[in-house]
């Protein structure tokens, strides 16, 4: 496994696989590592002979008032967890060779950046979706996977990848789960014991919302809002619901109604004290 700290290098080690006939599978990731991710590194592993893995903890997708310098990092250890896969190139830039003085250019994905995570972390989906370009630019034609736990980033991605052309199929990957069904994720370090144990009734909240739409034939929107407020009364932890939103899997299209038609997309994003965990279900 090769670690890489400069753009060029990249591109040329990348080129030189593909000259070679060595497909490439390529995981971005802002490292702090968990099974999530190495999932995603599996996938790519079936769809590619040589696997790419990014490490980069992006600061324009990081709002002012949010977690930028203090969101978790652990690069030696993310290193041994990539070697298991095992992984041949790691990327891991400094932010001066991503975004070096004069930088001015932004990639934008108008539509399916509104509303959500969008809406709340205004310039996120902007952060997002730059580095994102970047980095696919860099690698050339690839398969490039993506976790469904941050669905509109997802779709954002599938987008700007068609809407400009790039070389690269995006493959979604569904979300990991802790055995009690917390969705994994970086922030969860963050969370206290108590807001570690009571996290869960997320995904619970999520799955009582499918099941009653299915047994229902259809429910108002709003049954998803009122079963996660059901979920956290009684937590006893500080929590406030930043949104929980009933959409359109494939578009994003705001639903009325939950229907069981394998396309409702329930999304929601609370804060367990200052975390903000997010996490959906598509049924
Ligand atoms: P990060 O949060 O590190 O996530 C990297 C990838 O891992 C994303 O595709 C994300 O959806 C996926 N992932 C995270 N938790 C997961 C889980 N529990 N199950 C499955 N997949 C999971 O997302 C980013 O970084 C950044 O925005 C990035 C795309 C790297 C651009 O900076």
């Amino acid at each position: 496994m090769r670690m890489i700290r400069e753009p060029d290098e990249l591109r040329r080690l990348c080129d030189e696989h593909r000259r070679a006939g060595r497909r490439i599978g390529f995981v971005p990731t802002m490292g702090y590592l968990h099974e999530g991710h190495l999932s995603l590194m599996r996938r790519a592993r079936e769809a590619a002979e040589v696997v790419v893995v990014s490490i980069f903890v992006n600061p324009t997708q990081f709002g002012p008032s949010e977690d930028l310098s203090r969101y978790p990092r652990d690069l030696e250890g993310d290193l041994a967890k990539c070697a298991s896969i095992p992984v041949d190139l790691v990327y891991a830039p400094e932010p001066a060779s991503v975004y070096p003085p004069g930088f001015q250019t932004v990639v934008e994905v108008e539509g399916l950046s509104r509303g959500l995570c969008g809406e709340r972390r205004p310039g996120h989906f902007r952060g997002v979706a730059t580095v994102v370009t970047k980095l696919l630019c860099l690698v050339g034609p690839c398969t490039a996977v993506f976790g469904e736990k941050d669905f509109q980033q997802l779709l954002v991605i599938r987008q700007l990848a068609r809407d400009l052309e790039l070389p690269v199929t995006v493959v979604g990957a569904p979300i990991v789960r802790e055995p009690d069904g917390l969705a994994l994720s970086s922030r969860n370090a963050y969370l206290s014991p108590a807001e570690r144990a009571s996290a869960p009734c997320l995904h619970r909240a999520l799955e009582e919302v499918a099941r009653a739409a299915a047994a229902a034939g259809r429910l108002p929107a709003s049954a998803a809002l009122a079963a996660v407020e059901r979920e956290l009364a009684g937590q006893g932890v500080a929590t406030r619901i930043d949104y929980v939103e009933a959409r359109d899997a494939r578009t994003l299209a705001p639903r009325a109604e939950l229907l069981p038609d394998g396309q409702t997309l329930v999304a929601l994003a609370v804060f367990f004290g200052k975390t903000r965990l997010i996490d959906n279900l598509v049924f």
